[in-house]
């Protein structure tokens, strides 16, 4: 109903010429390319975490539902909102929900939501602090979830890893992914926004060419700690990010997520990548301590904005 409304209303030109209203429309493989070229221009003014040439290279990820908004048969906006995975926690993230037409916000929503599967109950997306897009977003239901803060590290020395005793770090490979998803699914248990690993995701994730390097801290066969290092071509040749770090919980707080640390800024470093960013909620005390001791400084900071489907807005969570 609401979308009808505003074609209609986009429908109306003072200067009496034809006009073609706002439309939304699924991408095909016909509008691929543009929604791609949407994503590369405009993913950094909005969240930029799935908007990279590789990443969008792997583009659909299954069940993503897609659109671009067209006035004037002119592309004004897009929408991706990825459930694969995230579905499993009630969650759908949105590759992108951007415009350059405030009006295009609505219906965009609006045609994605209608087609969310019942299991998501829950949308977000994250924005840079200062972000235009907040304006639109917030009189649609969206609000502040949660901030995160992006970190980063200079090239410099990295001291050696030191594990503590009968604990052993030891390289990882998508031959490890059951042991991966044990431990992420462990350690990550309580973050906001995790979802389930499985063994396939693992296993993809430990085989993506932009990984540089990953490690698993095991005690005897048991793993308990997990860290993987990637390439980040956006920041610069030189540059790396460190994507994924968790301890069990029970063995968290006896070295083991300094160790990982260390380990991954060595092999960082090994293969020419010695300037390394990473985010965590500002909430994460034991991360930030632990980067901000390894040399990390706070860069930039990430707005959380989200809403539920069914059209209530989340509760604020502390900075
Ligand atoms: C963050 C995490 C990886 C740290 O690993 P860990 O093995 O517990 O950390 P360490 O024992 O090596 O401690 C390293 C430093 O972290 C900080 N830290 C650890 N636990 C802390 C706590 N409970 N409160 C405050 N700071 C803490 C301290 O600065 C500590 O250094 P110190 O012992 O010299 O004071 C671990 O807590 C974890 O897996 N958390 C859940 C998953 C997660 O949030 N990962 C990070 C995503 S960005």
């Amino acid at each position: 109903m609401r979308l009808r409304r505003w074609c209609h209303a986009m429908n109306d030109n003072s200067e009496g010429e034809v006009s073609h209203p706002l439309a939304i429309e699924p991408v095909t493989s016909d509008s691929r390319a543009a929604f791609v070229d949407w994503c590369l221009a405009h993913g950094v003014e909005h969240d930029d975490s799935y908007t990279q040439p590789p990443d969008l290279a792997l583009f659909p990820t299954p069940g993503e539902i897609v659109a671009l908004a067209l006035l004037d048969r002119q592309v004004v906006g897009a929408a991706a909102l990825m459930v694969d995975g995230f579905a499993d926690a009630g969650l759908g993230r949105f590759r992108i929900l951007h415009a350059t037409r405030a009006e295009a916000y609505g219906p965009l929503l609006e045609w994605t939501l209608a087609r969310t599967p019942a299991a998501v109950r829950h949308v977000y997306c994250f924005l840079p602090e200062d972000a235009a897009a907040a304006q639109a977003l917030a009189p649609l239901g969206f609000s502040p979830t949660r901030y995160a803060v992006v970190l980063e590290r200079a090239a410099g020395p990295v001291d050696a890893p030191s594990p503590p005793p009968g604990v052993e770090i030891r390289p990882a490979s998508a031959d490890d992914a059951l042991a991966w998803t044990a431990v992420i699914n462990e350690a990550f248990a309580d973050a906001p926004g995790h979802y389930p690993m499985t063994e396939q995701r693992a296993r993809e994730h430990l085989a993506d060419e932009r990984v540089v390097a990953s490690f698993l801290a095991w005690r005897g066969e048991e793993p308990i700690g997990v860290v993987a290092v990637w390439r980040d071509e956006q920041a610069g040749e030189d540059a790396a990010e460190i994507a994924t770090l968790g301890v069990v919980p029970l063995d968290q707080g006896r070295g083991i997520g300094r160790a990982l640390l260390r380990q991954a800024l060595a092999a960082a470093e090994d293969a020419g990548l010695p300037r390394c960013s990473l985010s965590t909620s500002t909430v994460n005390r034991p991360a930030l301590g632990l980067y901000t001791s390894e040399g990390f400084a706070v860069v930039d900071t990430r707005v959380c904005w989200g809403r539920d489907v069914d059209g209530r807005a989340a509760p604020q969570r502390p900075r």
